[in-house]
């Protein structure tokens, strides 16, 4: 009978585009998925952007954008990514969309109803210059362990000891630099520890078969926690500013990001089906319908990190909020992906690009095959090695799969003119077809990827062993064997459809390929194919190339921001340091906007990198566009008690001003600054120095005979005017 399944992947913040291990989760996800619908199963996949919470709320601050404009932005860049991977998404929304307003407050208002919210007072750090209350990654101070300076609000990344940010010892605000003082405000909370909600979770996760086991044991061990480690409430409100949903009852109060988030899979199901997509798909019934329904099942696929959230208080909210929501069926989790054994780094975004990956023209099908050949159903990282992953698909898809194809093919269109007969062993192939068929299938099943690619690959071993053993290049030459040749030809691309049906989930392109091109069907391939002999095969067309080693190279190779960024492809820096093959770790951007000290402090254009000719790297125009040059006149200069090297600017910016410590004494006076107009970028992330914060950077030209030399408007340029 057919299935009704709801699947979702996490829903990536959009304040970046994707990263490869978000491209690893969507391919995970994707691969299931193309699986359940080959069995006839009908599959409603969904994803969205995660707009809302503070950080994409600064990011567009900063940018001098709203935080409608810059989600907008990474929406934008989402389509080629996942058309490039064959990520077959039926539908893609956002978090910020009137359907997640509606069910968001509909969910609050219901948990509210059924008694699981109360109102308390917190006491936070707050930034009186900025005016906002700040979560412990805003709040850097010394550590009260073991002193190291600068380090975040809830732990030390040098002696890792955990602290409130109230244990820092001269605490200030990342934002602006201020002093946080202590500031108390009423939030609301989720009755997470209400014994209803408790013995809910303990039977939902308990529930055999919905959890992978070590999922559900750190579910029950934060289920049974004792005193300090016992469940807690749920802070879902923060106060203005903050970039999220309207709390109904609760003036200047907005959801908590991860409140909306998860409501964020019903709202793109609820607009796909609004979009009529659904019916198109085979689903005649209304969202609430299908949302509510006892056969619909809800899967999501997610991260390790996010478990917490997944499988306490996204289970608990449904739950509680009653019919149509329904609690999840399944919550299948998957570990990180690392690249040469290394963490990805999500701030600097090394790893690799998968869009440099798509640019740089490698098949998106080598890397589908590739993670799955390496995922199961446990909780395990994942490493991208690039020798790995060259001989993997080389050896594999190439050696053994593409090559059995080509190899019989030309026999059969040469010699019978494409007709197949694989003789009176057609019935013991089609009960190893049927035999090998159910296995792969409940390894895909399972999510065991790696043991279903085992599995096909062993098969075709044995059908490349048996084609060889019979030397149909010798049978070619003799009229008399004729038939032989037939048989094994016909009997090897019969094992060919077989692998290739199996395949399909992973290899959608090829396998679309293989059913059209060389076996004529009208459609994809469905799975019952698997076990049909084919009567006529076309002739072969080339269907994938080797990894070239090259190509690994170039993959790796640093082509500054951008690509570190992911943002843009560019040809990668001539120098740039390689692969393996150079000893260099997949290396990260050295030159990142507001990374290099020297730039944000002090004077720009190339002395921020060092480099006397022009860059290699290009930009687009969005990209320079982001950069906000503003004409500011030096309202002050002054020396900086124990600096040799800077100056501190008063800047006028027109409607603002800024303070800007600026690496230029050796070559000016400040006396002889002041009043004059320069041209600064305005912004920049403001920097926390020695000597205070700086908000900006002035512009001056430099190389090794001279310099700084302070940039100037021509006459009739005055204070904010924009420099384009
Ligand atoms: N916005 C939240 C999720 C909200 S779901 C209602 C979030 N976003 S994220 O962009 O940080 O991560 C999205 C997904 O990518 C998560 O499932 C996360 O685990 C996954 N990954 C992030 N880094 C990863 C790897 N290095 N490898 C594999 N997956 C990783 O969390
Ligand atoms: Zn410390």
């Amino acid at each position: 009978m057919a299935e009704k399944f709801f699947v979702t992947t996490a829903l990536p913040y959009a304040n970046g585009p994707f990263h490869i291990g978000h491209i690893m989760e969507y391919i995970q996800a994707d691969i299931w998925v193309r699986f359940q619908r080959m069995l006839g199963h009908q599959v409603h996949f969904v994803g969205a952007d995660d707009a809302h919470g503070a950080p994409i709320m600064l990011k567009a601050e900063a940018e001098r954008i709203t935080p409608q404009e810059l989600v907008a932005r990474i929406a934008a860049g989402r389509p080629k990514y996942l058309r490039g991977f064959h990520i077959g998404f039926d539908h893609w929304h956002s978090t910020d969309s009137p359907e997640n307003v509606a069910l968001s407050q509909d969910i609050y208002r219901r948990l509210k109803a059924a008694g699981l919210v109360y109102s308390k007072p917190v006491e936070q750090f707050y930034d009186p210059v900025k005016g906002m209350f700040l979560a412990d990654r805003y709040i850097k101070g010394e550590c009260p362990n073991c002193h190291s300076k600068d380090q975040y609000g809830d732990a030390c990344e040098v002696c890792s000891s955990v602290y409130a940010p109230t244990d820092l010892i001269e605490p200030y605000s990342v934002l602006t630099g201020a002093k946080p003082v202590l500031s108390t405000s009423d939030h609301l909370f989720f009755r997470l520890s209400d014994p209803r909600c408790v013995d809910f979770l303990n039977a939902w996760t308990g529930a055999p078969g919905r959890l992978q086991p070590q999922v559900a044991n750190k579910a029950r061990e934060w289920l049974s926690g004792k005193g300090e480690q016992a469940l807690g409430d749920w802070d879902i409100s923060r106060d203005a500013p903050y970039f999220g949903i309207p709390i109904p009852d609760a003036p200047g109060k907005y959801f908590y990001v991860w409140l909306d988030a998860p409501i964020g899979y019903l709202a793109s199901l609820q607009s796909y089906f609004a979009s009529g997509k659904a019916k198109e798909n085979g689903e005649p019934r209304s969202f609430e319908e299908f949302l509510g329904a006892p056969d619909t099942r809800q899967i999501h696929f997610i991260g390790k990190d996010i478990i917490y959230f997944h499988t306490l208080f996204w289970p608990a909210m449904l739950k509680f909020a009653g019919p149509p929501y329904k609690v999840p069926d399944n919550v299948y989790v998957h570990g990180f992906i690392t690249v040469s054994g290394e963490k990805m780094s999500k701030s600097r975004g090394t790893g690799i690009s998968p869009l440099r990956y798509l640019d740089i023209g490698m098949n998106p099908e080598w890397l589908r095959y590739y993670i799955a050949a390496k995922l199961n159903a446990n909780v395990e990282d994942l490493d991208f090695n690039p020798d790995d992953f060259i001989a993997r698909i080389n050896s594999d898809l190439i050696g053994k799969y593409v090559n059995i194809a080509s190899r019989a093919a030309n026999f059969i269109t040469r010699h019978f003119e494409g007709a197949l007969d694989c003789g009176a062993g057609t019935e013991a192939l089609r009960r190893q077809a049927a035999d090998l068929a159910q296995q792969v299938r409940e390894s895909y099943a399972a999510r065991e990827f790696g043991r279903a690619m085992r599995e096909i690959m062993a098969h075709a071993d044995r059908i490349n062993q048996d084609f060889d053993a019979r030397q149909p290049w010798v049978l070619a030459k003799d009229p008399a064997r004729r038939s032989e040749l037939q048989e094994i030809c016909s009997r090897t691309l019969y094992g060919f459809k077989l692998l290739s049906v199996l395949l399909t989930p992973v290899l959608p392109e090829v396998g679309g390929r293989v059913a059209r091109e060389l076996f004529g069907l009208d459609r994809p391939f469905r799975w019952p194919d698997a076990l049909e002999p084919p009567q006529r095969v076309n002739s072969y067309q080339h269907l994938m190339t080797r990894v070239d080693p090259k190509q690994l190279d170039a993959l790796f190779e640093t082509a500054g921001p951008v690509a570190a960024s992911g943002t843009a492809a560019t040809p990668a820096a001539e120098h740039a340091p390689g692969r393996a093959s150079s000893g260099a770790k997949p290396a990260a951007a050295k030159s990142g906007p507001g990374s290099s000290a020297s730039g944000a402090a002090g004077a720009a254009a190339g002395s921020a990198t060092g480099e006397s000719t022009a860059s290699a790297v290009t930009l687009s125009i969005d990209e320079f566009k982001r950069l906000d040059l503003r004409v500011a006149r030096i309202v002050a200069a002054e020396h900086v008690a124990g600096a040799d090297k800077l100056l501190k600017l008063t800047l006028d910016l027109g409607t603002a001003t800024r303070t800007v410590f600026a690496g230029i004494k050796s070559a000016y006076d400040p006396a002889a600054l002041t009043g004059r107009l320069t041209v600064m970028v305005a912004n920049l992330a403001p920097r926390k120095m020695k000597f205070g914060i700086s908000e900006g950077m002035v512009l001056a030209a430099s190389n090794e005979s001279g310099g700084p030399y302070l940039l100037s408007p021509d006459s009739g340029a005055t204070p904010g005017m924009r420099v384009s």
